[in-house]
C-alpha cells in the first residue's frame, strides 16, 4: 500500500504546485490521475519515484516512510514509463529492455529469457525485434517497449506518465486493451497518468481527478460519472460522458422527470384537462406525502376513459393500481427486460420511499440512447 499524506511541493520555494494531497493506493490496483495540464500530475509521480523530494507531508510505502528507503534501491522496485517514452537512442531495443537487470547484475542468460518473455508479452517477438533501435520502431511499438522495459526487474509498482497521449486512437485502444490484460495477469499496482478522462475511465479501478495540485475526487469510475463531486468535476467530465457507457444507466438514468399526475379524488373530466394540458395519455396517481414527495398510487390512461358516462366517476374507482414499480438503482438491461417480459408501456420509477420520482416510456429510452450512439442518424 502507499500512501501519500498531506503531500506539498513547491519548486524553488515558490507557491504550491502541490498543496495537502492525500492519497492511498491499495496494493495491485490501477490508479489514474487525471487531469489538465500543469496540474501536477507528473510532479506528483515523481515523488513516488522519489525523482524529487516533497516539501511537506510524507509518503509511505507498506507503512515505512520512503526517506527510509534507498534511492536506487527504490527505483529498481518500481518500473517508469516516462511522459516521452525515454528509450535510450544509441542502445538496441534488447540493451533497453535490459537496462535494470543489467544493473542489478543478474545472469546474462537469466536477462536474455527475461527480454524474450517480456517482448513476448507486448507483442513484439524478439527475433524480429530485439536489435532494432528505437528510431526503427513506430511510436506505438516504441509504448509497447517503453512498458516492457518497465516491467523488466519485476517491479511490485509501475508508474505510467501518459504512456500512450501521443498515439493514434487505435494503437493506442489497443494499447489500453494490453494493459489491461497485463494488469490482470500480473496483478501490479500502476499508477497511470493521463490528461485523458476516456483513458481513466477505461482503466482505472479508481480515478483521481486533480485540479491546481489538488485531488479534488478520488473514486470508482462509476462513482465519477455518477457523482461527480462539484463542477469541475462534472464538466471534466462532460456532461454527456454518462451516456458513453450504457452498462452504468439505471432507471433513473432514462425516465422522464416532468411527469403529469393527478389526484385519486379527482373526476375523470378533470383528468382529461390535465392530459390535455400536458399533452398526456396516461397519469400518475398521486398522494401528497410531504413536501416535494407523492406517493404512487396507480397510473390511469385514456383508454379507461372509453365506456364511462358518467365524467364524474373518481379516478380512484378506474386507475390501475398494480402497477409494476421500478426502484430508482435498477440497470437499465433489466428495466428493458421486464418491459418487454411484461408488455409493460409505462413504468413508474421510484424511490426507496416508493415516491414518484419519473416514469419511462419508450420514448424515454430511445432518447437516450441515441444520445449514446450520437452521430448514427445518418442511416
Ligand atoms: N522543475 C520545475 N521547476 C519549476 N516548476 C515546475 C517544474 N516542474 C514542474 N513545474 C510546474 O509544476 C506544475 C505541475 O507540473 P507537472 O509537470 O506536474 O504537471 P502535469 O499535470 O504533469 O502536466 P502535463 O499534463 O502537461 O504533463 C506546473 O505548473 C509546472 O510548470
Ligand atoms: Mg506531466
Amino acid at each position: 500500500m502507499i500512501e501519500l499524506k498531506n503531500i506539498s511541493k513547491s519548486y524553488n520555494g515558490k507557491t504550491n504546485v502541490i498543496e495537502n494531497l492525500n492519497l492511498t493506493i491499495e496494493d495491485g490496483q490501477l490508479i489514474v490521475l487525471v487531469g489538465e495540464s500543469g496540474c501536477g500530475k507528473t510532479t506528483t509521480m515523481q515523488m513516488l519515484n522519489k525523482l524529487i523530494e516533497p516539501s511537506g507531508g510524507d509518503i509511505l510505502i507498506d507503512g515505512k516512510n520512503i526517506n527510509s528507503f534507498d534511492k536506487l534501491e527504490l527505483r529498481r522496485n518500481i518500473g517508469y514509463v516516462i511522459q516521452d517514452i525515454g528509450l535510450f537512442p544509441h542502445k538496441t531495443i534488447e540493451d533497453n529492455v535490459a537496462t535494470v537487470p543489467r544493473l542489478e547484475k543478474h545472469p546474462k542468460t537469466d536477462i536474455h529469457e527475461r527480454v524474450k518473455t517480456l517482448m513476448q508479452m507486448v507483442d513484439l517477438p524478439y527475433d524480429e525485434y530485439a536489435q532494432r533501435y528505437p528510431r526503427e520502431l513506430s511510436g506505438g511499438q516504441k509504448q509497447r517497449i517503453g512498458v516492457a522495459r518497465a516491467l523488466a526487474n519485476d517491479p511490485d509498482l509501475i508508474l505510467m506518465d501518459e504512456p500512450f497521449s501521443a498515439l493514434d486512437p487505435i494503437t493506442r485502444e489497443q494499447l489500453q486493451d494490453e494493459l489491461l490484460k497485463l494488469h490482470d495477469e500480473l496483478g501490479k499496482t500502476i499508477v497511470f497518468v493521463t490528461h485523458d478522462i476516456d483513458e481513466a475511465i477505461k482503466l482505472g479501478d479508481k480515478i483521481a481527478v486533480m485540479q491546481s495540485g489538488k485531488i479534488v475526487q478520488f473514486a470508482t469510475p462509476e462513482e465519477i460519472l455518477k457523482n461527480p463531486i462539484n463542477e469541475f468535476v462534472a464538466t471534466f467530465v462532460g456532461k454527456n460522458r454518462l451516456w458513453k457507457t450504457p452498462e452504468m444507466l439505471t432507471a433513473e438514468d432514462v425516465m422522464i422527470k416532468g411527469v403529469a399526475k393527478v389526484n385519486p379524488s379527482r373526476s375523470v373530466a378533470q383528468a382529461i384537462i390535465v392530459m390535455k394540458k400536458h399533452d398526456k395519455t396516461v397519469l400518475a396517481v398521486v398522494k401528497k406525502t410531504g413536501i416535494g414527495k407523492e406517493k404512487l398510487l396507480g397510473i390511469v390512461g385514456a383508454n379507461r376513459f372509453t365506456g364511462i358516462s358518467d365524467h364524474n366517476t373518481k379516478i380512484s374507482d378506474i386507475m390501475k393500481s398494480n402497477v409494476k414499480r421500478i426502484p430508482r438503482k435498477t440497470p437499465l438491461t433489466e428495466v428493458i427486460k421486464l418491459r418487454n417480459d411484461n408488455n409493460i408501456l409505462f413504468s413508474p420509477v421510484v424511490d426507496e420511499d416508493d415516491n414518484l420520482i419519473g416514469m419511462i416510456t419508450n420514448t424515454s429510452i430511445v432518447n437516450v440512447l441515441s444520445q449514446i450512439m450520437p452521430g448514427q442518424e445518418d442511416y
